[in-house]
């Protein structure tokens, strides 16, 4: 090991002296050298590091539409979309999403072997990224407060006595934790999104606190008989997480939203699913 890791650090060296003798070579007028064709320096797609060779695992909770939910037994949504694009960037042409409990999410990342990238509309909180990387931001979000039809929100006050369902291991979660039960609120945790809006619809709980845009999504239906009773601003972004093991699969995801966000396709899957172009 210590043997192999001094001949990377030789053959790092080299490359890195070569470059430095290349970019000198280039800012003389006389140089003969070509200029190099491409700035890239992301790994060739058969040099990630993935669980399964070729193709891009994404750990999520897909019961977070309009971001990722199963549909006939298929991931679709704009996380789907977007990573899907990114991927194709980075040379990989097959993203597989696999269902899992969103607060298992990071664990199972950091143990390894399951899936190569967190795709789960997670928010980058300095929490999270003492345990995983974090790409670009790629989506703005907020929190929300979603009731029964008729319901009402101006305060964390009007909920004392009620019961509040968050889903378990989200910031939506700390926020009525920090927000809610102080004032006098029962907050209860549930597994997924779908549960906590399935027991808002049952009458279980008054009240949901969760991401904005999926509550958006949830409401959307008169027939479920729920609406947006507030919003809250919570200034929160959404990343791909990935293990601190796998710094170029960072950069190949970094790279391939950069170039997704550049070339258009950006704003025609995040126009898909939200009908307006992003706001700049
Ligand atoms: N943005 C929130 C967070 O990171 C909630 C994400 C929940 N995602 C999901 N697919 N259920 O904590």
């Amino acid at each position: 090991m210590v043997k192999y890791g001094k001949f990377v650090a030789l053959i790092t060296v080299a490359v890195v002296a070569v470059a430095a003798f290349a970019l000198v070579g280039c800012s003389q007028p006389a140089a003969t050298t070509p200029a190099p064709t491409t700035t890239s320096t992301a790994a060739p797609a058969a040099d990630l590091k993935l669980v399964t060779p070729g193709q891009l695992t994404a750990g999520s909770d897909t019961t977070f539409p309009p971001f990722e939910s199963i549909v006939g037994g298929v991931a679709q949504g704009f996380d789907v979309d977007l990573l899907t694009a990114i991927a194709k960037e980075a040379g990989i042409t097959k993203v597989v999403f696999s269902s899992e409990i969103f607060d298992s999410l990071i664990p199972t990342l950091k143990a390894g072997g399951k899936f190569d990238v967190i795709a789960s509309g997670m928010t980058i909180k300095p929490e999270r990224k003492l345990e995983i990387d974090f790409t670009d931001p790629y989506f703005d979000s907020n929190q929300s407060v979603a009731m029964k039809t008729g319901g009402t929100y101006t305060a964390p006050a009007d909920l004392k006595g009620k019961k509040v369902g968050v889903q378990s291991g989200t910031t939506g979660a700390s926020w009525a934790v920090e927000n809610l039960k102080p004032a006098g609120a029962t907050v209860i945790q549930f597994k997924d999104t779908a549960s906590c809006f399935a027991a808002l619809q049952a009458g279980n709980v008054d009240a949901v606190i969760n991401d904005l845009p999926v509550t958006a999504e949830y409401v959307k239906d008169p027939s479920k008989g729920l609406i947006m009773a507030a919003q809250i601003p919570t200034g929160e972004q959404y990343g791909f997480g990935v293990s601190k093991d796998n710094p170029a699969l960072l950069k190949a995801l970094n790279d391939g939203l950069a170039k997704v966000r550049a070339s258009g396709e950006y704003d025609t899957i995040y126009t898909k699913y939200f009908g307006t172009a992003p706001s700049k």
